[in-house]
């Protein structure tokens, strides 16, 4: 296919979650740093506690991996105490920004229609989103996986139109996630195929949407999933925070 044609790299990208302290990010960003090689054969990116981002910008800036943060504020400006704007993470250097993480809409109250705003605030100020997607074990037992994951995205697309190419999109199985159940390469795959067709459909001619797999994703398991023609890269939890591991997801990828 042709958007194929501009496939490049797959994207490997912790998330650290609400881990870290000033002493503990150094020593893990020191420790990837020295143990990626210089041209490393994936893009490498770690999403971190918003306090951390002139930390991080500072120890990476420069180098292979790219920074970003964990959610956004889907207004621009103004009266939203405790919100961080994309302008923000902008100055802050944020390549990316993940957003609709299962854990916000599951914790936050996160709407589609508040994920798609997310998005939106993150690309108009230059930030690609990495949207989540991903279905509770409730939804995948009662066989509503595909609905569950076409309506969280369609919300992306209607919002964004065409500019919805400019996303990464993560599929994350929300049974998967922190629990050390990784989904099979093969239900990742079915799944990403859907994701794949539904964004195919949306950018006609545009390059092609990374979609990441994430959800217990670890050295062991990432070469098998990172295999699968429709999965481009990871989103990383708990494996992010440890450099070896993390490192060796990333080498899985190449
Ligand atoms: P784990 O890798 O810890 O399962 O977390 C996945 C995740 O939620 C990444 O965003």
């Amino acid at each position: 296919m042709l958007e194929d044609a501009f496939v490049t790299r797959k994207l490997i990208a912790g998330n650290w979650k609400m881990n870290g302290s000033l002493e503990a990010n150094e020593a893990l960003l020191r420790a990837v740093l020295a143990g990626l090689p210089a041209e490393p054969a994936a893009d490498v990116a770690v999403c971190v506690p918003a306090p951390y981002l002139a930390q991080v910008q500072a120890l990476c800036q420069g180098g292979p991996v790219a920074w970003g943060a964990q959610d956004v504020s889907a207004h621009e400006r103004g009266a939203f105490t405790g919100e961080v704007s994309a302008a923000m993470l902008r100055d802050f250097g944020c390549r990316y920004v993940i957003v609709g993480h299962s854990e916000r809409r599951q914790y936050h109250g996160e709407t589609d229609e508040v994920v798609a705003a997310k998005a939106q605030r993150a690309l108009a100020a230059g930030i690609t989103p990495i949207v989540c997607v991903g279905e509770t074990e409730a939804q995948r037992d009662a066989g509503e996986t595909e609905l569950v994951v076409k309506r969280q995205l369609a919300a992306v697309i209607h919002a964004l139109g065409h500019c919805v190419g400019e996303i990464v999109v993560a599929y994350e199985p929300v049974w998967a996630i922190g629990t050390g159940r990784t989904a099979t390469p093969e239900q990742a795959q079915a799944v990403h195929a859907v994701l794949r067709a539904q964004l195919r459909a949306a950018v006609a001619g545009q390059r092609r949407v990374r979609i990441l797999y994430g959800g217990s994703m670890n050295a062991g398991n990432a070469a098998a999933l990172l295999a699968q023609p429709d999965i481009d890269g990871g989103l990383i939890g708990g494996a992010s925070l440890k450099a070896d591991e993390f490192l060796r997801i990333v080498a899985a990828a190449g």
